[in-house]
């Protein structure tokens, strides 16, 4: 059985009164993840739109019972913990994971931030050790893939572009990834839709395009860990 996660973060929904507001990034994942479910209809599918529902933030109380040990937790505590181990736990059972996310202010929104700082936990996602030295920190999960989705109203963010040094989404997200057990990464982003012309248009379609190709690749790769 092989299982894809997929988090969409975008506060617009997919489809609106108003198709001029429809999230562009969430209408990019709908391509791939269509496209990879048409080939594996019976596998687990988990959705969360953190957009529209985001995670709480972390608080002091919640930093306390993750450094507090299992066996000494409150009752209060481990009802704390409860949405983040839910959250985990569906990392850990994704061979998939597909996050799509609009660029705000040069980052990821703090929806899906939100998302990560519930998920990267000590002993949980990752281990702690300083005899490791100068990088003590070890994720616990491995050999999963992800497919980041981006949309942004500029464009030029990636490397060698006219706005590299502003780009702070992609990089903080493949930063994060390796915490989620990720070790194969796709990029796919729309850009321009601030300016509305038919450089946004073509940016637009080829992402749609390359998301539908890239679902279905995945989906069919010969001797993928994803095949059952
Ligand atoms: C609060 C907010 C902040 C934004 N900040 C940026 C930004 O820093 N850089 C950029 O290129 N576009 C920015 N945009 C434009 C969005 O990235 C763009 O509209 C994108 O398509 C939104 O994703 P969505 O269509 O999936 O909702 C911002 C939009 C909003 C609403």
């Amino acid at each position: 059985m092989t299982s894809l996660l997929h988090i969409d973060s975008s506060v617009r929904a997919a489809s609106n009164e108003n198709p001029g507001h429809n999230s562009i990034s969430k209408n990019i994942a709908i391509q791939f993840t269509e496209a990879w479910r048409k080939v594996h209809t019976t596998n687990q599918y988990i959705y969360r739109d953190v957009g529209m529902h985001p995670p709480e933030f972390i608080n002091q109380n919640w930093i306390g019972a993750v450094f507090t040990p299992e066996e000494r937790q409150t009752e209060n505590q481990r009802v704390l913990l409860e949405l983040s181990d839910k959250l985990i736990q569906e990392v850990a059972q994704a061979d998939i994971i597909v996050i799509s996310s609009p660029m705000y202010n040069y980052g990821m929104p703090a929806h899906l931030k939100a998302w990560f700082d519930q998920i990267i936990r000590i002993n949980k996602t990752f281990d702690f050790d300083l005899s490791r030295g100068d990088f003590p920190l070890k994720p616990l999960f491995s050999g999963k893939t992800l497919v980041i989705i981006t949309s942004s109203g500029e464009f030029g963010f990636e490397k060698g572009g006219i706005r590299e040094e502003h780009g702070h989404l992609v990089p903080h997200l493949r930063t994060l990834s390796k915490y989620l057990g990720v070790d194969t990464i796709y990029e796919i982003a729309a850009e321009y839709q601030e300016f509305g012309d038919k450089r946004h248009t073509k940016s637009l379609n080829d992402a749609m395009e390359r998301a539908r190709k890239l679902g279905q690749e995945l989906a069919n790769k010969v001797g993928s860990p994803f095949r059952e």
